[in-house]
Order: structure tokens, then sequence, then C-alpha cells
């Protein structure tokens, strides 16, 4: 056997050997430059040929070519082999199992609040109220001086208040500073057009805040949803009859109305209104708003004509509603933010 077929031929050998053991893409490399780079080993063995007599030569160089021929396929053939190995290692780490069943989306619900403001507004816009929103933020003026309430007036002791700029700027106890707030803008906008003053029916729901010791009844910030009708002859059988076909609707046609005489500085006379029903705490009364005929200073001091216009208007508690509704006995759960509460109710 000729001296340069044994070299080539242990070349390839030895360098198909070492490519068996070459584990990673850099060992490949590593081997890809000493055998087939150029100044590899296989180069090296091509150069060398140059030296044989002239009648060897191309058989030599036939060989050499076939060689390295044979380690290119066998280098390629390794590194498809190692990356099929490396995919068939990741798919085997990463495995999903997409029988599993997904995790249900968690899904928001409407909170009891709302599901009852938006029907208690749904109502009354049925009837031609517009629903209109006011400052929490509010002024001394409208939440109290424009509703006949004076300051150092004992009434004001009815609102325990939380003042965020004492004397003036507060947070609104009630929503009836709305009340002069529509009033006022109406009068407003005739004076701009030289018209008189509109007849107004408006619904205003809102958070209010009380500095109040906290119960299962009482909170320091809850909704009121303010009411207003003001007009040429509005008496208080208009009263009478919107609050109880509004207690029908939300109650059922089973639902009791009481009225009762009750005190507040912007309106007379004042009344509150409670609600029976034979499946509510075994028919007991339910007091669920205040109202009233429209304060004859109170319209005045807004600018309409008491001599002209009168109004009644009426303030009504959401959660006092929602809670026989939903059987809800203690207010404070509303706002306490606990998921297990919030999930129970639909509309
Ligand atoms: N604003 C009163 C309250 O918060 C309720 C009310 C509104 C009473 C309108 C009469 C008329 O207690």
């Amino acid at each position: 056997m000729d001296d340069w077929r044994d070299r080539i031929e242990s070349l390839r050998e030895g360098a198909l050997a070492e490519l068996a053991g070459a584990g990673d893409a850099e060992a490949l490399e590593r081997w890809r430059v000493a055998y087939l780079g150029r100044r590899g080993a296989l180069t090296e063995t091509l150069r060398g040929l140059s030296s044989l007599p002239a009648e060897q030569r191309p058989a030599a160089g036939q060989a050499a070519n076939e060689a390295k021929r044979a380690l290119e396929a066998a280098l390629a053939a390794h590194e498809a082999g190692l990356r099929a190995r490396a995919l068939a290692e990741n798919l085997e780490r990463e495995r999903l199992d997409v029988t599993l069943p997904g995790r249900p989306p968690v899904r928001g619900r409407l909170h009891p609040t709302t599901i009852v403001l938006r029907e208690i507004t749904g109502f009354f816009r049925s009837l031609g109220y517009q629903v209109v929103e006011g400052p929490e933020v509010e002024l001394d003026n409208y939440n109290f001086e424009m509703l006949n309430i004076p300051a150092n007036h004992p009434a004001r002791d009815m609102w325990d208040t939380l003042y965020v700029r004492p004397p003036d700027v507060l947070l609104r106890t009630h929503t009836s500073p709305m009340q002069a707030r529509v009033m006022e803008a109406a009068v407003a906008a005739a004076r701009e057009a030289g018209t008189d003053p509109p007849p107004i029916r408006v619904v205003v729901p809102g958070r209010c805040y009380r500095y109040e010791a906290q119960d299962a009844t009482h909170e320091w910030m809850f909704y009121q949803v303010e009411g207003l009708a003001v007009d040429e002859g509005i008496t208080m059988a208009d009263l009478k009859g919107t609050l109880f076909a509004f207690a029908r609707h939300l109650f059922g046609s089973k639902v009791k109305i009481r009225f009762r005489c009750d005190y507040f500085p912007f309106v007379e006379p004042g009344v509150d209104m409670s609600i029976s029903t034979p499946d509510l705490r075994g028919g007991a009364w339910l007091e669920i708003m205040g109202a009233g005929m429209v304060h004859p200073r109170v319209l005045r001091m807004a600018g309409y004509d008491p001599d002209r216009y009168t109004g009644f208007a009426f303030g009504l508690g959401p959660e006092r509603v929602a809670m026989p509704k939903y059987g809800i006995s203690d207010i404070r759960t509303f706002y306490a933010n606990d998921p297990r509460f919030l999930e129970q109710f639909t509309s």
C-alpha cells in the first residue's frame, strides 16, 4: 500500500472517530477547523501531495478529495443529528399538556349599588327625568346656605360634616346641593336666552360623606339619588304619585308606602317615606327616603319665583333599597371590597 494512501486513510479514520465524540456545536466547529479548515490536517495533506511523483498524483488527489467529501458529509450528518437531539430534548423539557382544562377567567360583575342605581335612574328616565351628576367636594353655600340652612342654624347638626377646607369647602353630606345648582344653571341659561326659567325634572345619583360612627346601617360614605321636579302647579299629590309608582316599580305591586311628617329645612312640608312588602322582614316598615315640597325660600334663592313655581324633591338611599332586595344585613359590606360579597349579585 502506498504511503500516501495510508496517510489519507488514517487521517480519515482518525477524523471520523473524533467526530463521533463531538457533543455540541463548539466541538463540531473545532473539529471542522482542525480537519477541513484552511490550515486543517486534510488541506495540509492535499498540499503535501505535490511532492509525490507525477504519476501518483492524480490517484492521490482523487483519494484526498474523496476523503474530504466524506468528512464534509459526516460533519453535516453529525450536525443534523445533534440538532435533532437538541430539539427532541427541548420538546421533552417544555412538554405541554394541551388536554388540561384552562383556568377560568375571573369575570367582573356589577356592584349591587350600581345595579340598584341603574334601576332607579332607569325608572325616572322612563318618566322623562334627566340624570345629572354633581361635585362630591362641595361648597358650604350649596350644601347648606342655598338649602335654607344658614350658618349656626341648629339643623346643621343633622349632617355631621367632613370639611376639606373649613369653613367653605366640604364633602357633600347629601345630594341636595344639586337642587340649587340645577335650578341656578337653568335660570342662568334662561336669562341668557331671554326666556322664563324652564320646568325641571332631574335625578342625581352620587356619593355623599358624613362624619359618622359606622354601624350596620350607617356608613361614612354612601350613595344618594336626589330627585327634583319644578314646574307650575306641582302639588304634594304629584310627589306621592311619583314616589308610589317608583316603589311599585322597584318592589312590586304588593308594596305599601307610608309618608310621615319629617323636618328638612329645604322642604315644606317635609316627609319621610317608608315601604313595606309582605316578604320584607315580616312586613316591617323600612325608611328609604326623605322628601317634600321645595321650600319657597330655596326656589327664590335659586332664581325661581315661588309665587309661580312649585316643586317637590326627594333624597333616597340606594343601599337602603338594595339591602332588603338582596337580603344584605350590614351596610358596611357594600364598600369593604370583599369579592365573596361582591360575587353574589346579578341584576
Ligand atoms: N337631603 C336629605 C338627607 O340627606 C334628604 C332629602 C332630600 C329630604 C330632598 C327632602 C328632600 O337627609
